[in-house]
């Protein structure tokens, strides 16, 4: 498949995601059943009010504004600086508010997205379902695993739709490369080996009137669990969603190795999951390396997906070039890399360069239709199926590893976890 043969209208593209999440236990996530006609009849905006204007809040309005059928319809932020920034993306004159039990109160809006720092997600989650609304709330889910339970648990009693911001599970790119792997395209995946690193401190400069502690919450451990829910809770989603089961447990080591200022959280993970049948999923992230950026590898018996780089190749045996012929090309080629030892019989196993193919790249940002999935589901009063699931699991998976850590032992996958 090629990049013209996967331009997708959004008719063909939910087709793909039809297909892609069909009948699959933890991939079953068809975010865009419900949208499935070429131009529903949408009926009015879903009137959405916000919580937390930072910069990923804004990221959400400005999603939003693109949507068929929501609007932003209220703002609400402890910062005027973030709310001023936020006006430029909404009607003039929608209203704004300090507090968020003053928005809730206020009517005018049908649902909320909650887009705070982690250690408040719970409580503005849990408010707004209790004040009637469904809720839209960003990744990870809870600062505990607790708190994760309650949120699900809340949103089943008051009957209201919760979705949280894991929008890999609208990718075009991902759902074209979890379809061709359910067909059997990369044979059995026994190994994801993914890694997000960064070569930045993660260190907001505090802007006029900004506290620290208020700014930079990712970098202290009672507001944030760091690049576990920062960053990792994204990664262990789609092994989840790749390996269509749930880890049986974890162990991890962390360190404060580089960025020593006086944050609490690791600036380097490296941790294994283990999955039944032998599988795992084995995980780094750091903030002073780039080379290896953000990307999930699936390995399978016949052959790799990236997709983040959007590319599947096939497993094709290593050239069998013996060291020695390896040189001599190597020199006439003008090539300086490594001189083999251990004489003209002996194989290198260098990694595998094929290009692969591409993975197809969708016409529409994931951002987006993931908000016209939660509109959707805000008008029917149904949840898009599956994506809570996958969104509780990858948020306790987050918090076991970061405890798997802290504890430096194994720990297994808790039995009391709330099922769907
Ligand atoms: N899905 C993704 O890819 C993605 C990307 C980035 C961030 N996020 C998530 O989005 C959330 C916000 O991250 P961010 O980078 O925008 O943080 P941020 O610090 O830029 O923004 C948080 C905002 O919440 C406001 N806030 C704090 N306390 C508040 C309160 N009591 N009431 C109302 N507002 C309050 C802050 O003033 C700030 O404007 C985090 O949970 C983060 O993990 C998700």
């Amino acid at each position: 498949m090629t990049d013209d043969d996967f331009a997708l209208s959004r008719r063909s593209f939910l087709d793909h995601v039809l297909l892609a999440s069909a009948g699959a236990g933890m991939s079953a996530a068809a975010p865009w059943a419900a949208l499935a006609a070429e131009d529903p009849a949408m009926g009015p905006r879903v009137r959405m009010g916000v919580i937390g204007t930072g910069d990923r809040g804004r990221t959400l309005i400005q999603n939003i504004n693109k949507t068929r059928n929501c609007a932003v319809t209220a703002l609400c932020d402890t910062f005027a600086p973030n709310i001023a920034k936020a006006r430029a993306y909404v009607p003039a004159n929608t209203p704004v508010f300090s507090d968020h039990r003053a928005m809730l109160d206020a009517k005018g809006i049908d649902a909320v997205v909650v887009a705070t720092p982690l250690d408040l997600h719970a409580r503005h989650t849990l408010d707004a379902l209790d004040a009637g609304y469904p809720v839209f709330c960003e990744k990870a889910m809870a600062r505990s695993i607790a708190d994760c339970t309650a949120m699900v648990a809340r949103a089943r009693q008051r009957g209201k739709v919760l979705q949280i911001g894991h929008q890999r599970l609208f990718n075009p790119t991902y759902l074209n490369a979890l379809k061709r792997a359910q067909a059997g395209e990369i044979g059995a995946i026994t190994q994801i080996r993914a890694s997000w690193h960064r070569n930045r401190s993660w260190r907001r400069k505090l802007p006029p009137g900004g506290q620290d502690r208020e700014i930079n919450w990712r970098l202290y451990r009672d507001r944030s669990a760091g690049l576990m829910t920062e960053l990792a809770t994204h990664q262990l989603q789609v092994a989840n969603w790749f390996l269509g089961a749930l880890p049986t447990r974890v162990m991890g080591s962390g360190s404060i190795c580089f960025w020593k200022d006086g944050r609490d959280v690791y600036d380097q993970v490296a941790l294994i999951y283990d999955y039944a049948d032998g599988r795992k999923l084995i995980y780094t992230s750091m903030l002073n390396n780039a080379r290896y950026g953000c990307e999930e590898q699936i390995q399978g018996s016949t052959g790799t997906i990236e997709p983040e780089l959007g590319r599947i190749y096939r497993e094709v045996p290593p050239a069998q070039v013996p060291a020695l012929a390896r040189m001599r090309s190597d020199v006439q080629a003008g090539r300086k890399r490594a001189v083999p030892i251990g004489g003209a019989t002996w194989f290198p196993e260098l990694p595998v360069v094929t290009p692969g193919d591409s993975l197809g790249w969708g016409e529409y940002d994931e951002t987006m239709l993931q908000f016209e999935g939660f509109g959707e589901a805000v008008r029917t009063g149904k949840e898009v199926p599956g994506l809570l699931a996958q969104a509780y699991y990858a948020s306790v998976a987050s918090l076991l590893g970061e405890q798997a850590i802290d504890e430096g032992r194994p720990l297994a996958w808790p039995a009391d976890l709330l099922t769907f």
